[in-house]
Parts: C-alpha cells; structure tokens; sequence
C-alpha cells in the first residue's frame, strides 16, 4: 500500500506494507542510514526521530501511523545542509561520541528537549535522556553539550567524562 511521508521536509511515497517500522522505511526505502537500529523493542533510543516535534522510536511506529507526520531524523536536524545546530556544534566541540552508534539517537531526543525547554534543569536533562542507553558510557559528555547549547555551561571542576568515570 501506498504511504505519503513528509520527512526532513521533502515528500514522499513509499509502497510498503502498513505495519512496516519507520525505521525501515527510513534506512532500507528512503536510503537515511543515520537513524541507527539497536534494540527493535523500544528500550535503547537508538532510533529516536522526530514525529510532529516529539521524540519518537522508529523501530516501534510503523509506517501507516506516520503518515501525514512531519518527521525529521537526523540527517535533517540542522535546516540547512552542511550547517550545523547549535546542539550539534557543543556535541562536537566537546567530543561526545565514543563509538557513535547511539548519537543520533541521543542528539534527536536532546533536540527535542531544547526544543520545548531551552534552558533545562539537571533534573529535567535526566529525564528526557533517561531512555537513550549509551554502551560507551558518554553520558557526562551528553549532559555537558546539552548544556553548553543551552548556554547554561557549568565551569569545568573536573574532566566532562571518558568511559570508566563514574557516569550514574
Ligand atoms: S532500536 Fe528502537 S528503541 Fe532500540
Ligand atoms: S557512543 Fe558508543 S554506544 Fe554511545
């Protein structure tokens, strides 16, 4: 069956069946192999894209309930090709990546944690990144870009983190 997708702002219709994950649709149709697959059951964050502005797994919604949505993956979350948000910069300034498996994941949900919340708690950071699992253990390095793109930069006392610190 036929699906109309708006994704990074361009249209498309994919021939797929209705209960195919967006992921798929996302990697194997549309050819976007920036959204990762990790898990498959929604417990990783992974594949976190956005639907309509909300953090979204891909590996759990399929193609017939995005129709009609504006979903953006990763390879669309700076407005302009090669420009990058202002997350994506502190992200790279601070050397988040270890292996980079998890990130788009994680730059997606955090995305959209600024999005709605420009300057956010410690607190409120914790919760929305609670469910990206990150095997390397970056999520010092996370918490430090999210603030630095906020602007709410805590003066460094300590390293922002490598793998093996204390990351709870
Ligand atoms: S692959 Fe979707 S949450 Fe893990
Ligand atoms: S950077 Fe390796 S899983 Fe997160």
């Amino acid at each position: 069956m036929a699906y109309t997708l708006k994704v990074n702002g361009k249209t498309h219709t994919v021939d797929v069946p209705a209960d195919m994950p967006l992921l798929w649709v996302l990697r194997d149709v549309l050819d976007l192999k920036g959204t990762k697959y990790g898990c498959g059951i929604g417990q990783c964050g992974s594949c976190t894209v956005h639907k309509d502005g909300t953090p979204t797994r891909a590996c759990r919604t399929t193609v017939a309930a995005s129709e009609g949505a504006s979903i953006v993956t990763i390879e669309g979350l700076a407005p302009n090709a090669g420009t990058l948000t202002a997350l994506q910069q502190a992200w790279d300034e601070l050397d988040v990546p270890q292996c980079g498996y998890c990130q788009a994941g994680q730059l997606m949900t955090a995305a959209a944690l600024l999005a709605r919340t420009p300057k956010p708690t410690d607190e409120q950071i914790d919760t929305a990144m609670n469910g990206n699992l990150c095997r390397c253990a970056t999520y010092l390095r996370i918490k430090a870009a999210i603030r630095k793109a906020a602007g709410t930069e805590q003066p460094a006392t300590t390293p922002a983190g490598r793998p093996g610190d204390d990351n709870a």
